[in-house]
């Protein structure tokens, strides 16, 4: 059997996650499963499921090429194996500082913030986590809000395999392959979305910004974590050579209420911050 289909039951692409894709080349409604793909039926585009996730990259286009050294790293089998236990915690304590890389009952410390911040307990999804990875934050958030579909989007093929590996037995969880900057949802798609420390490996903020304010509902919140400033000569020399970007508050504030999202707030965490906004 395959992975997917041991995640999520029946042909692998969940009714669930049906209601909620549109085809990334000519943005229709219009994706039906053929039982190991999706197949568009307004533009016959073809999208593979195999090895637990859908891919939903527009691939006539070519694969995209990683822009920045610690996107090459993302693409790594052997990096996506060591990311959570040891690539995650370490990276962020040496670029953001201690109180950035704390856990908290087996997940990153900062889920906390997140899951409030998003209210999982009084709202409900669908749920996007974005930039998933090997879906650390994708699992927490199908364990805390069992009643809903959680996606993780991720563009590397190496961590949504991961992903799916550590996903097995949660039945509200699906992968999808895509890209942050043209998202393969439906307008509306999700009631919160959820994007820990991504944003500084894009080309394009200004795309992901307004396509997470299209996939959201009017009211649906925003949750993300950066990197600020780096604490030490160490972390801001890390920094440099694996090519982040940093954000500062204040920039992030003004840059998000220009796209069109409301009501921003952020808590720091030594050299990284989370910030929580929502679509009016
Ligand atoms: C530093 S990891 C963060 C993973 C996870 N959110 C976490 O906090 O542990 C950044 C992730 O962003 C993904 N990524 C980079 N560019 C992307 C894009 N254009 N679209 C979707 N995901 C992207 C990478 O593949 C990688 O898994």
């Amino acid at each position: 059997m395959n992975t997917y289909a041991t995640i999520n039951k029946g042909d692998g692409l969940d009714p669930g996650l049906m209601t909620l894709v549109r085809c990334p080349a000519c943005g229709a409604r219009a994706l039906e499963s053929d039982g190991r793909a999706l197949v568009c039926a307004s533009c016959q585009h073809r999208y593979a499921s195999e090895h637990g996730y859908v891919d939903l990259l527009d691939l006539s286009r070519g694969e995209p090429t990683p822009s920045s050294p610690e996107q090459r790293l993302m693409e790594s089998e052997l990096i996506a194996r060591l990311y959570e236990r040891i690539w995650r915690p370490a990276f962020v304590r040496i670029v953001a500082g201690r109180g950035a890389s704390a856990r908290t009952g087996g997940f990153p410390g900062e889920f906390f913030i997140h899951k409030n911040a998003l209210a999982m307990e009084d709202r409900h999804g669908a749920w996007l986590d974005l930039s998933c990875g090997p879906g650390t934050f994708t699992r927490a958030m199908a364990a805390a809000a069992p009643g809903d579909r959680v996606v993780g989007l991720d563009i590397s093929r190496a961590m949504l395999e991961v992903a799916a590996k550590k996903a097995r037995g949660y039945t509200n969880i699906s992968l999808v392959r895509g890209d942050a900057h043209e998202l393969p949802f439906v307008d509306g798609a999700f009631g919160g979305v959820n994007n820990t420390g991504a944003l500084h490996v894009y080309d394009d903020p200004d795309a992901v910004f307004s396509e997470i304010l299209r996939v959201l509902q009017p009211g649906g919140v925003y949750v993300g974590s950066t990197f600020a400033e780096a604490p030490t000569m160490l972390g801001r020399l890390s920094a440099r050579v694996a090519g982040i970007r940093r954000f500062q508050p204040p920039e992030l504030r003004a840059w998000l209420s220009r796209i069109g999202f409301a009501d921003y707030e952020e808590i720091r965490l030594d050299g990284a911050f989370i910030f929580r906004t929502r679509k009016p």
